[in-house]
């Protein structure tokens, strides 16, 4: 298993090109189904997540070709596929794919508005929290389907096509008006979503989908009406800049000091968490490529924060504030509202030096004068990144294990800090 090396101590100085966004990307690819039409995503991040994808919508006989690079291109531009569900051969998804990533629940959605029926399997448990899928299976059966619990199956069936609904959400639930979006795209008549999400990625899913042909206004406020349409045609999509990346390397540099230009980062997509840095003492600021953050010596800010769905300060930046934290002048609180039980990194951190207490879904963080490397484990995709900021200021070495949970959503994370003038390296094996 690959682990990475880093030493601490060296500023961050250049520019940092920021990917497509992964949560973006793959209600986008499960998007594809619901034509027999090629969809184009352009601006696709190179992850682990999006080539599991590839295999779970291969399973279903969907077709995913990734145009190579063009002359003059590198790596920093995101891959081009094309996506062709022409023929859906298979309406299942099954439990060793499914338990693999969440997101591929989604599925369930475009397969039942478009093939009547679908099987998908439960998720599996999760290191954060529960996170149940009972509001997303709630809002394909306002919309007509019959739902049935089969041997850990979700079976779907809905054999004259889903008709339009109310849908209202006791809770915002991302995955729930991604499901809503899609299912009611196809759906006979007019659906409208009460309390949507109203995340970017939400309204970018909204916005390919309308290129496909669907009728959806509201996405990116609480209240989203969708007019059904028979069938949906191809399009082509580019995918919007990552925000939690942004965010990820916004926080890198506020850590380790230095002066970088987040590129093709858009301030809006995350303003609450750029705000909570300003307040830190960091200076960002919005340029026409980009952001750039500095830090140039001068102590760091507490700060009190509490995750919310947006705009409020995204709980997938939560680890990688607390590890900031850690160095502040003062006492920070973190309030954790989106998921119990999101602290895994905590104890890692405390590995480091870090001075953090518990309660319920509160931290308390002390920040402390240094953190000393050592061996730490990676044990969910956010939570390991925030322990490769929290090495980036630490004394000496730090090794992080069980990286595979970082190259699930950061694109080559060592050699972008790596450019920059960290110590970073990848030990293969
Ligand atoms: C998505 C993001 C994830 C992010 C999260 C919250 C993707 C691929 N993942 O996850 O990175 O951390 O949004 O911003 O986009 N809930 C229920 N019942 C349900 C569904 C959700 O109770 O049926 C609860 C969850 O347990 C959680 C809250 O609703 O407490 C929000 O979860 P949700 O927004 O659905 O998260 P995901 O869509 O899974």
């Amino acid at each position: 298993m690959d682990r990475i090396r880093i030493v601490g101590g060296r500023r961050l100085e250049g520019t940092i090109p920021i990917s497509g966004a992964k949560n973006a990307t793959l209600p986008l690819m499960i998007a594809s189904l619901l034509t027999e039409d090629t969809l184009i995503l352009d601006n696709v991040p190179r992850l682990a997540d999006v080539v599991l994808l590839q295999r779970i919508l291969g399973n279903h006989g969907v077709d995913v070709m990734v145009s190579g690079k063009r002359a003059g291109e590198t790596a920093d531009h995101g891959q081009t596929l094309h996506i062709s569900a022409a023929r859906i051969v298979d309406t299942t998804a099954p439990y060793e794919l499914v338990s693999r990533m969440r997101a591929s629940f989604w599925v369930l959605a475009p397969l039942v508005a478009r093939m009547g029926q679908a099987r998908v399997s439960m998720p599996g448990g999760c290191a954060i929290g529960t996170r149940p899928v009972d509001l997303l299976i709630m809002a394909i059966e306002r919309l007509g389907a019959r739902i049935e619990i089969d041997g850990g199956y979700v079976v779907a069936t809905a054999p004259k096509g889903l008709r339009g609904g109310e849908i209202c959400f006791p809770k915002i639930t991302v995955g729930g008006t991604h499901t809503a979006l899609m299912a009611a795209a196809l759906a006979d008549g007019s659906t409208v979503i009460e309390n949507a999400a109203r995340e970017p990625e939400i309204v970018d899913v909204a916005d390919c989908l309308n290129k496909m042909g669907a009728r959806i206004s509201g996405a990116g406020t609480s209240r989203i009406i969708i007019e059904g349409v028979a069938r949906l045609g191809g399009a082509r999509h580019s995918v919007l800049p990552d925000r939690i990346e942004t965010g990820t390397y916004a926080m890198a540099v506020a850590m380790a000091g230095g002066d970088i230009l987040l590129q093709h980062a858009r301030p809006e997509l995350l303003q609450a968490a750029l705000d909570v840095l300003g307040g830190t003492g960091v200076s960002v600021t919005a340029t026409n490529a980009g952001i750039r953050v500095a830090r140039n010596g001068g102590d760091l800010r507490p700060v009190e924060v509490a995750t919310a769905p947006f705009p409020a300060f995204p709980t997938d930046l939560q680890a990688q504030l607390m590890a900031l934290m850690t160095r502040a002048h003062g006492t920070s609180h973190i309030v954790e509202t989106v998921f119990e039980n999101r602290f895994m990194h905590v104890q890692e951190l405390a590995r480091l030096g870090a001075r953090i207490q518990l309660d319920g879904e509160r931290a308390t963080i002390e920040g402390v004068e240094r953190l000393k490397g050592a061996q730490v484990m990676a044990t969910d995709l956010r939570a390991s990144v925030s322990l490769v900021i929290a090495a980036l200021a630490a004394e000496g070495e730090t090794i992080v294990n069980r990286v595979y949970h970082l190259d699930r959503g950061f694109e080559r994370l060592e050699e972008k800090l790596g450019r920059c003038g960290a110590a970073i390296e990848r030990l293969t094996g």
